[in-house]
């Protein structure tokens, strides 16, 4: 499979691997510029492959030093040896041992593949095409094999020296300042989960008990000084652990489990067998330094990598194609989790909300592929909204369609089918078709075609007959290489809410025996009609309730159903969904008015609906964190997604920040008696009651605000002044960051200096900065590149300032295309060093040919000149030739 640089790697193509390697034994002498490793293989020919064939092992960047096979030392003739391949033509017909020494340099991997340094620690980070960074080998992830790994480096440097699996033995070195660690993993594994940590490092130790009685070592590591910030993490990984024991009955596996805390790192996290290492973001958490949102985000990201010890690792990809398989259901899982933790309908709307923003544009626009891609020119490129978030949303329909116990027999069948295995996605559906006696043939298309469907819905009520139709289409738009397109198999969970209260009773001689027992409706074609019986009244139809597909609903709804469904619904999501398909109505027209030069209306509906909501916040009738997402009106890129089309961004712009002006005055005595009434002076609890109040309460500021500049801005500064925990700092200075005022210099000025030694509250600063809707916007990102907490090389910091340049809608698509230069700027000036979040950045494109002509002309002339550069990284060249395509 091993590809010359710019081939496409094409599912269809995939062959077994013509040997196998049983165990490695690695040799890992660290230093800063001339790491030395030796790696000894024992491979075999692959029974299954070719017979005879060369040993092509990848490499990528490597200095080879010197090679032994059986013992002997290989003649020059015998072998070629480059930075990015070792070939064997002629191997042995039977086992053989292959030993080969390279040297490395972690101190210039700027990249953040393979092995390199953060701070003043080694990491490695392997997944996906890492390890060859690191020694030559069979880098594809249906290799699998045992690792012993000796690591040695210089005492003073590296106290702590880690690998996956047990700590065999330790000692000191023939150098007296060094020493060195064996560690060795029991469990077969591909390369990408191999891991290696070595510094000067704190750590926070605990342990866990298993079901089965294991005494489980654990410990967290973070730099030195920041240990009493991972206590949440340890505390969010006794709980993960519980949790996956209790739902789907999998125990951890290993005498220690590790997790790493480093600070510069392309991703979240990584789920390494036994070795979890971190971006600190997901890891290190205080009141004083972390919000809310960080909690949460700990809480998934340590579940989702816990997780993967059995779904990823356990069982793993055969290859790269199946990336959904281990993290659609990881996510998943993770989600499943969080709801478990918090509310569970606060957490289904996050979740939707990502999805819709996140997902829903990548499957609009260019860079839309299918959750089971089946070509890609550079794989890391395939980390993406669509493999992980619709692939977890394509599990939760599964368990949907086929219920909660038939969903875990199948899940008991994989693991116990697929243990120490590499699987497919095919093998993974067989075993929810087997369990359930299904054919979900159809299903498996929500693997094979890119794009979301849209479901056009329309209901009528026949009072003479007490019937209410319901007429169900879906259609989905032609994707790049894919023009026509099958239906979707799909649950459609529903109710028909009486106006004057409750659900209506569901009898339709249409449905299937059982049917509508659950208010889930399947859909199988592409159309489908059913006629209810025994309707008293016209119903406000509630749609895809809990959202129970990944769909777009063109519904028929009026705005007195929207607000009808805004109180009474059963199903709190959709209580949400009906105020926000409200609110984007509004400010559609409210769009169109400002284009048209209008002033855009004042609707009554929703003035009235979120008095109503603000109402049930104060009286202690509605979920704080429930009420927050409800009174949150649709963002400027959800309504951009809605338009699809010469969109305009000022005008989306002017259109909500009219209506929030209207609705924070409509109600701005309510909202500072809510602000007032949530005033908490107990102790901090990062719970999600309490996290509940505190985001509830930076929601009535930030409305009061907008209706209410200057009475708003003294409260904002008094909340900053007040506030005993980041949440609450943080949705202060937002406030005030976001509106010009005489003191909001000053006061951005005062908390970076304040938090100038705080890297991840500094990323807060930056992300808040490069979100104000002004055109000095832009001279104001420039400046805070220059800021010496800013680095060009660390990519939490290039996210939050350019990363949230990019999310600044008005600023980043200025006509002018100067939002964009910026970009390009960043985007040719980091690829040499870090292709993966240059190329990363520049999916902020990926939804330009939905900007008016003018934007639309700057987006691509862009595009066009980063396409012009002569060297570019195989990265950014996917990302930009994909998005011009
Ligand atoms: N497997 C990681 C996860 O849990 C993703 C990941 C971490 C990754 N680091 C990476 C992917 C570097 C590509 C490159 O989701
Ligand atoms: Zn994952």
């Amino acid at each position: 499979m091993r590809t010359s640089v710019g081939q496409p790697v094409r599912l269809v193509d995939y062959r077994v691997p013509d040997y196998l390697i049983e165990a490695v034994e690695l040799d890992i002498s660290l230093d800063r510029h001339a790491t030395r490793v030796t790696s000894t293989l024992a491979i075999r020919p692959n029974p299954a492959g070719q017979a005879g064939v060369a040993l092509d092992l990848d490499g990528d960047e490597l200095v080879f030093v010197s090679a032994e096979l059986d013992g002997a030392p290989l003649a020059s003739a015998d072998f070629e040896a480059s930075a990015s391949q070792f070939l064997l033509p002629r191997p042995p017909r039977g086992p053989f041992t292959l030993k080969i020494e390279t040297r490395l340099d972690p101190a210039a991997n700027t990249k953040l593949m393979g092995l390199y340094r953060s701070g003043s620690a080694y990491c490695t980070q392997c997944e996906a095409e890492g390890f060859r960074r690191i020694t030559y080998f069979l880098d594809r992830p249906d290799v699998l094999s045992t690792y012993r790994v000796r690591v040695e480096a210089d005492r003073a440097e590296a106290p702590v020296l880690l690998a996956n699996g047990n700590l065999e033995n330790f000692g000191e070195a023939d150098d007296p300042a060094r020493h060195w660690a064996i560690w060795a993993d029991p469990h077969k594994k591909p390369c990408y989960l191999f891991a290696l940590v070595a510094g000067d490092l704190a750590h926070i130790s605990n342990s866990f008990v298993t079901a089965s009685g294991r005494k489980v070592a654990l410990a967290i590591y973070v730099e030195p000084e920041r240990e009493e910030r991972a206590h949440y993490a340890m505390d969010a990984l006794k709980r993960s652990m519980a949790w996956d024991e209790r739902v789907y009955g999998r125990e951890y596996d290993l005498d220690v489990f590790n997790v790493v805390a480093v600070s510069d790192f392309n991703m979240g996290a990584m789920e390494n067998k036994g070795l979890n290492v971190f971006n600190d973001k997901y890891v290190l958490a205080s009141p004083q330094t972390a919000t809310d949102d960080d909690y949460a985000g700990i809480e998934g990201v340590i579940a989702h990598e816990y997780f993967h010890n059995w779904t990823g690792n356990r069982v793993t990809c055969r290859d790269w194609f199946q990336l959904c398989l281990k993290e659609g259901l990881t996510v998943f899982r993770d989600q499943e989790f969080s709801a478990d933790m918090r509310s569970a309908p606060v957490k289904r709307i996050s979740e939707v909300r990502v999805l819709r923003s996140a997902q829903f544009p990548e499957d609009a626009g260019p860079l839309a592929h299918n959750v089971r891609p089946e070509v890609y020119n550079e794989i890391s490129n395939f980390y993406t909204a669509t493999v992980y978030q619709k692939g977890a949303e394509i599990v939760r329909m599964l368990k949907r369609l086929i219920g909660p116990r038939t969903f875990r027999a199948g899940m008991d069948l994989y693991f116990q089918r697929h243990d120490g295995t590499a699987a497919t996605v095919e093998e993974f559906i067989a075993c929810f078709a087997e369990v359930s006696g299904r054919d979900l043939g159809r299903f498996m298309r929500w693997y094979t075609q890119a794009g979301t469907p849209k479901l056009t819905v329309r209901g009528s009520y026949n009072p003479a007959e007490r019937t209410y139709r319901l007429e169900i289409v879906q259609s989905i738009a032609p994707t790049p290489g894919q023009a026509s397109k099958l239906p979707m198999t799909m649950p459609l969970a529903f109710g028909l809410v009486d106006p004057q209260g409750g659900d209506m009773p569901l009898i339709s001689p249409d449905a299937s025996p059982g049917e509508l027992e659950g208010g889930v409706l399947e859909l199988k074609e592409s159309e489908r009609t059913i006629v209810f019986h025994d309707v008293p009244r016209r119903p406000a139809l509630s749609f895809l309730r809990g959202f129970s597909a990944p769909v777009r609903v063109e519904d028929d709804l009026t705005e007195d159903d929207l607000v009808v469904l805004s109180r009474r619904d059963s199903d709190n999501f959709n209580r949400w969904q009906a105020l926000q398909s409200l609110a984007t109505r509004v400010l559609l027209r409210g769009v169109k008015a400002i284009r048209a030069g209008r002033p855009p209306e004042r609707n009554a509906g929703l003035v009235a609906a979120f008095g109503a909501l603000i109402e049930d916040a104060r009286l202690g009738r509605l979920d704080p964190a429930f009420a927050t997402l409800a009174m949150t009106l649709p963002s400027e890129a959800d309504i951009a997604r809605e338009i699809g089309e010469d969109v305009d961004p000022d005008a989306i712009y002017a259109a909500r920040k009219t209506l929030r002006g209207a609705l924070g005055r409509a109600h701005g005595d309510a909202l500072i008696e809510l602000h007032r009434q949530l005033a908490d002076s107990s102790p901090f609890s990062p719970d999600a009651a309490a996290a509940g109040r505190r985001a509830l309460r930076n929601g009535a500021l930030a409305l009061f605000v907008d209706g209410n500049v200057i009475d708003g801005l003294a409260l904002a500064h008094l909340q900053l002044r007040e506030a005993d925990n980041m949440t609450e700092r943080l949705g202060a200075l937002s406030v005030i960051a976001l509106k010009p005022s005489s003191t909001r210099e000053h006061t951005l000025d005062a908390f970076g200096r304040r938090y100038a030694m705080e890297p991840l509250i500094l990323d807060k600063w930056f992300a808040l900065q490069a979100q104000i809707p002004e055109r000095e916007t832009l001279e104001r990102v420039e400046g805070l590149m220059s800021h010496r907490g800013f680095s060009m090389s660390n990519p939490n910091r290039v996210r939050a300032l350019i990363g949230g340049f990019s999310a600044n809608h008005t600023q980043f698509n200025r006509a002018d295309g100067a939002g964009f230069a910026l970009l390009e700027k960043v985007v040719v000036t980091l690829d040499p060093t870090n292709p993966q979040i240059a190329a990363r950045l520049l999916t902020a494109m990926r939804s330009w040919r939905s900007l008016e002509d003018e934007r639309r002309r700057q987006a691509e002339a862009m595009l066009r000149r980063i396409a012009a550069q002569p060297t570019l990284s195989p990265d950014v060249r996917d990302i930009v030739t994909r998005s011009l395509g």
